[in-house]
Protein backbone atom coordinates (compact mmCIF):
# COMPACT_ATOMS: atom_id res chain seq x y z
CA UNK A 1 0.00 0.00 0.00
CA UNK A 2 1.24 3.72 -1.22
CA UNK A 3 1.68 6.20 1.73
CA UNK A 4 -1.09 8.01 -0.18
CA UNK A 5 -3.48 5.63 0.39
CA UNK A 6 -2.73 5.10 3.75
CA UNK A 7 -3.47 8.14 4.70
CA UNK A 8 -6.17 8.76 2.26
CA UNK A 9 -8.15 5.42 4.35
CA UNK A 10 -7.02 6.96 7.45
CA UNK A 11 -8.71 9.91 7.03
CA UNK A 12 -11.81 8.15 6.36
CA UNK A 13 -11.73 6.22 9.16
CA UNK A 14 -11.22 9.27 11.48
CA UNK A 15 -13.77 10.89 10.04
CA UNK A 16 -16.54 8.72 11.42
CA UNK A 17 -18.38 10.77 13.74
CA UNK A 18 -19.11 8.24 16.33
CA UNK A 19 -21.36 10.91 18.69
CA UNK A 20 -23.52 10.84 15.75
CA UNK A 21 -23.47 7.50 14.90
CA UNK A 22 -24.01 6.60 19.14
CA UNK A 23 -26.96 9.03 19.39
CA UNK A 24 -28.69 7.83 16.36
CA UNK A 25 -28.54 4.06 17.87
CA UNK A 26 -30.00 5.37 20.78
CA UNK A 27 -32.30 7.56 19.71
CA UNK A 28 -30.61 10.55 20.95
CA UNK A 29 -30.75 14.59 19.90
CA UNK A 30 -27.93 15.75 17.57
CA UNK A 31 -25.60 16.71 19.98
CA UNK A 32 -24.60 19.34 17.63
CA UNK A 33 -27.37 20.75 18.70
CA UNK A 34 -27.34 21.44 23.01
CA UNK A 35 -24.59 21.37 25.21
CA UNK A 36 -21.48 22.48 23.83
CA UNK A 37 -22.39 21.53 20.25
CA UNK A 38 -19.25 19.48 20.27
CA UNK A 39 -20.11 15.89 18.50
CA UNK A 40 -17.73 14.62 21.26
CA UNK A 41 -17.92 12.11 24.42
CA UNK A 42 -17.79 15.05 26.36
CA UNK A 43 -20.90 16.84 25.05
CA UNK A 44 -22.70 13.13 24.48
CA UNK A 45 -22.71 12.54 28.27
CA UNK A 46 -24.90 15.83 28.56
CA UNK A 47 -27.72 14.11 26.78
CA UNK A 48 -27.39 12.00 30.18
CA UNK A 49 -27.13 8.52 28.43
CA UNK A 50 -23.84 7.28 30.04
CA UNK A 51 -23.96 4.13 27.27
CA UNK A 52 -23.96 6.59 24.27
CA UNK A 53 -21.20 8.37 25.74
CA UNK A 54 -19.23 5.24 26.22
CA UNK A 55 -19.73 4.36 22.70
CA UNK A 56 -18.80 7.37 21.45
CA UNK A 57 -15.93 7.28 23.53
CA UNK A 58 -14.56 3.76 22.28
CA UNK A 59 -15.19 4.46 19.13
CA UNK A 60 -13.78 7.41 18.40
CA UNK A 61 -11.01 6.27 20.31
CA UNK A 62 -10.83 3.04 18.05
CA UNK A 63 -10.51 5.01 15.06
CA UNK A 64 -7.18 6.72 15.88
CA UNK A 65 -5.66 3.47 17.25
CA UNK A 66 -6.68 1.41 14.66
CA UNK A 67 -4.79 4.02 11.91
CA UNK A 68 -1.89 3.94 13.62
CA UNK A 69 -2.06 -0.06 14.69
CA UNK A 70 -3.10 -1.21 10.89
CA UNK A 71 -0.06 1.33 9.36
CA UNK A 72 2.40 -0.36 11.73
CA UNK A 73 0.87 -4.07 10.88
CA UNK A 74 1.24 -2.73 7.00
CA UNK A 75 5.02 -2.46 7.38
CA UNK A 76 5.14 1.73 7.48
CA UNK A 77 7.89 3.03 9.35
CA UNK A 78 7.64 4.87 12.75
CA UNK A 79 6.95 8.35 10.82
CA UNK A 80 4.30 7.02 8.29
CA UNK A 81 2.71 5.37 11.64
CA UNK A 82 2.41 9.27 12.77
CA UNK A 83 1.39 10.58 9.85
CA UNK A 84 -1.17 8.24 9.60
CA UNK A 85 -2.22 8.82 13.09
CA UNK A 86 -2.05 12.54 12.14
CA UNK A 87 -4.57 11.46 9.13
CA UNK A 88 -7.24 9.87 11.65
CA UNK A 89 -6.96 13.13 14.03
CA UNK A 90 -7.55 15.49 11.23
CA UNK A 91 -10.42 13.25 10.02
CA UNK A 92 -11.73 13.64 13.24
CA UNK A 93 -11.45 17.56 13.62
CA UNK A 94 -12.31 17.82 9.54
CA UNK A 95 -14.73 15.42 9.03
CA UNK A 96 -15.81 14.66 5.59
CA UNK A 97 -19.11 13.43 6.50
CA UNK A 98 -19.63 16.39 8.67
CA UNK A 99 -18.74 19.24 6.12
CA UNK A 100 -15.14 19.39 7.33
CA UNK A 101 -16.78 20.48 10.67
CA UNK A 102 -16.08 18.01 13.15
CA UNK A 103 -15.36 17.29 16.74
CA UNK A 104 -12.12 18.26 19.22
CA UNK A 105 -9.82 15.29 18.90
CA UNK A 106 -9.27 13.90 22.22
CA UNK A 107 -10.56 10.54 22.30
CA UNK A 108 -8.88 10.07 18.58
CA UNK A 109 -5.82 11.83 20.02
CA UNK A 110 -5.41 9.33 22.64
CA UNK A 111 -5.89 6.57 20.24
CA UNK A 112 -3.32 7.59 17.75
CA UNK A 113 -0.77 8.17 20.76
CA UNK A 114 -2.34 4.51 21.82
CA UNK A 115 -1.33 3.11 18.35
CA UNK A 116 1.95 4.94 18.22
CA UNK A 117 3.17 4.32 22.24
CA UNK A 118 1.79 3.05 24.87
CA UNK A 119 3.60 4.76 27.64
CA UNK A 120 2.82 8.26 26.23
CA UNK A 121 -0.62 7.52 25.74
CA UNK A 122 -0.70 6.35 29.75
CA UNK A 123 0.93 9.25 30.81
CA UNK A 124 -1.24 11.54 28.39
CA UNK A 125 -3.93 9.30 30.27
CA UNK A 126 -2.87 10.00 33.67
CA UNK A 127 -2.46 13.52 33.32
CA UNK A 128 -6.16 13.95 32.28
CA UNK A 129 -7.68 12.06 34.77
CA UNK A 130 -5.61 13.88 37.44
CA UNK A 131 -7.05 17.31 36.09
CA UNK A 132 -10.72 15.70 35.18
CA UNK A 133 -10.67 14.73 38.90
CA UNK A 134 -9.98 17.22 40.38
CA UNK A 135 -11.47 19.85 38.10
CA UNK A 136 -14.32 18.25 36.33
CA UNK A 137 -13.33 20.12 33.57
CA UNK A 138 -12.85 17.90 30.40
CA UNK A 139 -11.73 20.65 28.51
CA UNK A 140 -8.97 21.61 31.56
CA UNK A 141 -8.07 17.85 31.59
CA UNK A 142 -7.84 17.62 28.08
CA UNK A 143 -5.68 20.92 27.55
CA UNK A 144 -3.44 19.46 30.31
CA UNK A 145 -2.78 16.10 28.45
CA UNK A 146 -2.17 18.18 25.28
CA UNK A 147 0.68 20.39 26.50
CA UNK A 148 2.17 16.65 28.06
CA UNK A 149 2.29 14.60 25.34
CA UNK A 150 4.98 16.77 23.33
CA UNK A 151 7.39 16.53 26.73
CA UNK A 152 7.00 13.05 27.05
CA UNK A 153 6.94 12.22 23.54
CA UNK A 154 10.02 13.67 23.40
CA UNK A 155 11.36 11.24 26.22
CA UNK A 156 9.78 8.15 25.27
CA UNK A 157 8.78 8.23 21.55
CA UNK A 158 12.06 8.04 19.25
CA UNK A 159 12.31 9.86 16.31
CA UNK A 160 12.30 13.38 16.10
CA UNK A 161 9.43 13.47 13.35
CA UNK A 162 7.12 11.25 15.32
CA UNK A 163 7.36 14.21 18.14
CA UNK A 164 6.93 16.54 15.78
CA UNK A 165 3.79 15.15 14.56
CA UNK A 166 2.27 14.41 18.12
CA UNK A 167 3.20 18.64 18.98
CA UNK A 168 1.19 19.33 15.41
CA UNK A 169 -1.66 17.67 17.00
CA UNK A 170 -1.69 18.93 20.20
CA UNK A 171 -1.02 21.98 18.89
CA UNK A 172 -4.23 21.52 16.92
CA UNK A 173 -6.02 19.82 19.84
CA UNK A 174 -5.60 23.18 21.87
CA UNK A 175 -6.75 25.23 18.86
CA UNK A 176 -10.13 23.52 18.89
CA UNK A 177 -10.66 24.09 22.18
CA UNK A 178 -10.00 27.92 22.03
CA UNK A 179 -13.82 28.52 22.79
CA UNK A 180 -13.41 26.01 26.02
CA UNK A 181 -10.10 28.28 27.25
CA UNK A 182 -12.21 30.97 26.53
CA UNK A 183 -15.45 29.52 28.97
CA UNK A 184 -12.88 28.41 31.09
CA UNK A 185 -10.82 32.00 32.12
CA UNK A 186 -14.44 33.76 32.45
CA UNK A 187 -16.08 30.80 34.24
CA UNK A 188 -18.73 29.76 32.37
CA UNK A 189 -17.36 26.52 31.24
CA UNK A 190 -19.29 23.23 31.75
CA UNK A 191 -18.45 20.62 34.29
CA UNK A 192 -18.19 16.49 33.30
CA UNK A 193 -21.66 15.32 33.98
CA UNK A 194 -23.60 18.62 33.61
CA UNK A 195 -26.95 18.43 31.94
CA UNK A 196 -27.05 20.19 28.34
CA UNK A 197 -28.79 23.75 27.70
O1 LIG B 1 -13.32 16.15 24.45
C1 LIG B 1 -13.78 17.44 24.27
C2 LIG B 1 -13.68 18.15 25.60
O2 LIG B 1 -12.34 18.43 25.90
C3 LIG B 1 -14.49 19.38 25.65
O3 LIG B 1 -15.80 19.07 25.23
O4 LIG B 1 -18.17 19.46 24.87
O5 LIG B 1 -17.05 20.49 26.84
O6 LIG B 1 -16.56 21.34 24.57
P1 LIG B 1 -16.96 20.15 25.36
Amino acid sequence: MTLLFLLIAAYLLGSIPFAIVSSRLFGLADPRKYGSGNPGATNVLRSGNKSAALLTLVGDCAKGWLAAWGATRLGFDATDVALAGLAAFLGHVFSVFLRFNGGKGVATALGVLLGINAWVALTALAVWLAIAFTTRYSSAAALGAAFATPIVGYFLSGPPAVVGILTLIAALLIWRHSANIRKLLNGTEGRIGGRKA
